[in-house]
């Protein structure tokens, strides 16, 4: 299956597309994830993303283009995969469609900006591996320490209240129109967010029928 999770900044994608990769048997690719380790690395693609992410601001199209049509090519997403965070714009959707890949479903998580204002001051991520936790609704067994590698859970740069806001700014301006995109396409689901990953998950399961 291939699938695609929209919705805003902390809307809880990262954490379904993990919950489903593991369901389905198939990869997440999360331009996040890719940047934040090229970020780590120092790559040439790193620096340059460096400023527009830690201000809220998207990466250039043709960046996270080439990503994507890079990752897509390996062979473990033969059998599909979930693209979380991809595609963002009306530019990156048409490129995805013009690579001939065609998408089952296009998962559209919503949630409320004043919900995801109070769930980005709570996330916490490993700064080895990257997994996610909440102080709240996503406790790690022991404080501050990640359960799958021992790593250090840090606050990311960009879950700082205000940076939050500007990248809800700009999912409203630039990620939204995706939705009426995929709607005509008609591949667009839409699954309400939940107060309880579980919650959520069971919804989008069976938005897709798995
Ligand atoms: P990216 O890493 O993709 O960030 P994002 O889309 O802003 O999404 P997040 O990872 O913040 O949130 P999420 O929806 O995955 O939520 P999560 O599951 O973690 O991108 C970062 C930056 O990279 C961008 O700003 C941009 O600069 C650049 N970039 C990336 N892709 C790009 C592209 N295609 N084009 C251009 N630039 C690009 O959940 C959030 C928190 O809530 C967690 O703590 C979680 O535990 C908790 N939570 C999740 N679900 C629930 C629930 N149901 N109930 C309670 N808590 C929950």
């Amino acid at each position: 299956m291939k699938l695609i999770m929209l919705g805003a900044p902390g809307a809880g994608k990262g954490t379904q597309a993990e919950i489903l990769s593991e369901r389905l048997s198939i990869p997440t690719i999360s331009t996040g994830n890719i940047i934040r380790e090229a970020l780590k690395s120092g790559t040439e693609m790193g620096v340059r993303a460096k400023s527009y992410m830690e201000q809220g601001k998207l990466v250039p199209d043709e960046v996270v283009i080439g990503i994507i049509r890079e990752r897509l090519a390996k062979d473990d997403c033969k059998n599909g995969f979930i693209l979380d965070g991809f595609p963002r714009t009306i530019p990156q959707a048409e490129a995805l469609d013009n690579m001939g890949i065609a998408i089952d479903f296009v998962i559209d998580l919503e949630v409320s900006d004043e919900t995801i204002v109070q769930r980005m001051s709570g996330r916490r991520v490993c700064e080895a591996c990257g997994a996610s936790y909440h102080l709240l609704f996503k406790k790690s067994a022991v404080e501050g320490v990640c359960d799958k590698c021992s790593g250090t859970l840090v606050q990311r740069k960009d879950d700082h209240p205000d940076t939050v806001k500007e990248r809800l700014k700009v999912y409203h301006e630039q990620t939204e129109p995706l939705k009426a995109y995929y709607e005509k396409q008609g591949k667009l689901v839409v699954v309400q967010g939940q107060n309880d990953v579980e919650d959520t998950t069971r919804l989008t399961l069976a938005s897709i029928g798995a």
